[in-house]
């Protein structure tokens, strides 16, 4: 019988320069576990994700359980428990948006990426792609949030064109 293959090691998320700025975002508050938001933030920029060890890792250095650092983990929707694509598309389907055609521009967001379904990532790694609720910018109908940027009036036409930016 072959033994199971090992589990790649870890790689801690806190090393060298960003260790050294979340102690200095550490400093800034009266107890360390006020810096959970953005430690965890941080685990998210360098890995696109937080995985069951990063909130370990965070947990020991924030002096938490690695519970409490998971409970928040999976209370803030905007924390991936799992790997997404290189571009997340959150499109806004609450009712402004979608009396102004949000069904139709989150099916042609999944139609073009290539993603199967909501929350599945693409073949080609590049998207993920999510329904989400109210973005607040109901006056601009469809709202939809890729990574950081924040698009506005899209429709299911205008779908091609903007994933030609992000690629
Ligand atoms: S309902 Fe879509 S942004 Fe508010």
């Amino acid at each position: 019988m072959s033994a199971a293959p090992e589990k790649a090691a870890y790689e801690p998320v806190f090393t060298g320069d960003r260790l050294k700025e979340l102690e200095a975002i550490m400093a800034r508050y009266p107890t360390k576990r006020a810096a959970l938001l953005p430690a965890l933030w941080m685990v998210q920029q360098a890995r696109g994700w937080i995985s069951e060890e990063a909130m370990v890792e965070v947990a020991e250095i924030l002096d938490l359980t690695p519970a409490y650092v998971k409970g928040v983990v999976t209370f803030y929707t905007m924390y991936h428990q799992h790997p997404v694509g290189k571009h997340f598309i959150q499109v806004c389907t609450t009712t402004p948006c979608n009396l102004c055609g949000a069904e139709d521009v989150l099916a042609a967001f999944l139609k073009h990426t290539g993603c199967e379904e909501l929350g599945a990532t693409s073949p080609d790694g590049k998207y993920t792609v999510v329904e989400v609720e109210c973005l607040g910018a109901c006056g601009f109908a469809t709202a939809v949030l890729i990574g950081d940027d924040f698009l506005e009036n899209v429709t299911a036409e205008k779908v091609p064109e903007i994933l030609k930016r992000y690629q």
